[in-house]
This record gives structure tokens, C-alpha cells and sequence, in this order.
């Protein structure tokens, strides 16, 4: 198995250690206002993925097993066992690949505009061109696409929350951008993984969302019989279109997990 690396991270309050994962192609900033909120309350660590923000890239593919081990020695390196994994999209199939690779590192899930399915067919083969054609030509053509599909349709790209998500896109390396869309392709089905995991979960969706569709999130929460939170006004980005909806979604569920 190739190496793990030395992600960054931040590590803010004191508590249940919970963990932020961010999607593709981001940061660990879309959970800016999460991370101030929360950390009030919880040991809050937001990591930078393989390659993504300030971490070191390496590799030709990022099996999403692979990215949750990464985010497992940054548990090792703060002498943390086990930790609350909150999973945006690409976060959540991380979350989903650690509870079928480390289980014993997790304590409790949250899935925030993800779902359990592996790629069809079609959708891998458009992944391995997108990563083809991004090794010739660069990003900013995915990058523009992702723009067109990621908010609610009724957000002003111009506004704060807009700007800021296509600010990380923008400066993701063109390789973090291949070795993702390649991880993502070939990552399983994991509705057996969650449904036999055995910890608590949480989903929680933008009813506005054009990625992972509501229906979809519904019936996410239905087969592993989690909670679900169907955010209004939000799109993909729920944590950063609709901040305190999220924060208190996320609150109640760590209570919910605190008090266990
Ligand atoms: C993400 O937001 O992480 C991606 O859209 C997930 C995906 O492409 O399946």
C-alpha cells in the first residue's frame, strides 16, 4: 500500500474530537464557520486532503481508502483513538472507506451531501476522461462546470460564500484534481459497510443540491436509518450556503453522540 502523508490540519477546542472532511475539488476552509462554532463546544480537526489546500501531494491515484488512512495519522499524531468523521460529498466516501478499512477509528458518522453508491459505468469512464483530459489541458474547465452546479441556482455567484468556494477551487493542483477523479472512480458500493457499521449516523442535505439530489439523500437516510436534516436554500455547498442550519444539524447530532 502506497504511504500515507503529513496532512495539514487545524485543530481547534477542546472535547469529542470531530473530524471535517472536505469534498472535490476543496479545502478545509468551507467549514470555516463550523469550525468556529463547534470548536466551542468539541476538539474540532478540519484537514487539508492529500494534495489539496496546504498538503503535500503524492501519487497518481487517491483510493479513498488511501485518503481516510491520511486522515487516520493525523488521529495518530494527536494521540486521538477514535473520532466523530463528518464527510462532505468526496468526505463522505472517505468517512464510508475508513469504517470499511479502520473501523476502529470511528465513533460516529455524519454525511453532509454524499451518498453510499459506487460510480455506474458510465459516470466512471467520465471520470478517467475528465483526469485525461485535465493532465493535458489543466482544471479550469472543470472547475467552471463545478460553478454551474454547486449552489442553489437562486445563490448570486458574485456573493461571499460563492467566491470563496471557487477561490479554493481555483488554486487546487491540477494533479490532486487526476488522482481524486481517478479514487472516486473506483471506490465500491458501501450501503453494506454503513448498514452493518454499527455507529451512529447522520445525513444532512441541500434541498437545492443538483449533485447529490434530495431524493437521493432521502433515500440514503431511509436505508441506513439515519436522521435526516433537508436543509432549504442550499445547494451542494450547504455548509457554506446555509451555515447555521448545518452548524445546529451537526450540534444535535454530537450531543446525540455525546451523551451515548
Ligand atoms: C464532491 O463534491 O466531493 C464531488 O462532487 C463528489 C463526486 O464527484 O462524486
Amino acid at each position: 500500500m502506497t504511504e500515507t502523508v503529513n496532512l495539514h490540519y487545524t485543530d481547534q477546542g477542546e472535547g469529542l474530537p470531530v473530524v471535517l472532511l472536505h469534498g472535490f475539488p476543496l479545502d478545509h476552509r468551507i467549514w470555516r464557520d463550523q469550525i468556529a462554532a463547534l470548536s466551542t463546544n468539541y476538539r474540532v480537526i478540519a484537514p487539508d486532503l492529500r494534495g489539496y489546500g496546504e498538503s503535500p501531494f503524492k501519487g497518481d491515484t487517491f483510493p479513498m481508502h488511501l485518503l481516510a488512512a491520511d486522515v487516520a495519522a493525523v488521529l495518530d499524531v494527536l494521540d486521538i483513538d477514535r473520532a466523530v468523521w463528518v464527510g462532505h460529498s468526496m468526505g463522505g466516501y472517505i468517512t464510508m472507506a475508513a469504517l470499511r478499512t479502520l473501523p476502529e477509528r470511528v465513533l460516529a458518522t455524519g454525511y453532509v451531501a454524499t451518498h453510499p453508491h459506487a460510480d455506474p459505468a458510465e459516470k466512471r469512464m467520465q471520470r478517467i476522461q475528465s483526469a485525461d483530459k485535465i493532465a493535458l489541458e489543466g482544471g479550469s474547465d472543470l472547475i467552471l462546470s463545478m460553478m454551474g452546479v454547486l449552489f442553489d441556482p437562486a445563490l448570486n455567484r458574485k456573493s461571499e460564500p460563492a467566491q470563496r468556494v471557487y477561490d479554493i477551487m481555483q488554486h487546487t493542483k491540477t494533479g490532486a484534481l487526476i488522482g481524486a477523479l481517478r479514487g472516486m472512480a473506483e471506490r465500491p458500493d458501501s450501503v453494506e459497510t454503513l448498514q452493518n457499521a454499527g455507529v451512529p449516523a447522520v445525513v444532512i442535505a441541500g434541498a437545492q443540491d443538483q449533485v447529490v439530489e434530495p431524493d437521493i439523500a432521502r433515500t440514503f437516510a431511509q436505508t441506513i436509518d439515519a436522521p435526516l436534516h433537508m436543509v432549504e436554500g442550499a445547494g451542494h455547498m450547504v455548509m457554506v450556503e446555509q451555515p447555521d442550519a448545518t452548524t445546529e444539524a451537526l450540534e444535535s447530532f454530537l450531543q446525540r453522540v455525546s451523551k451515548r
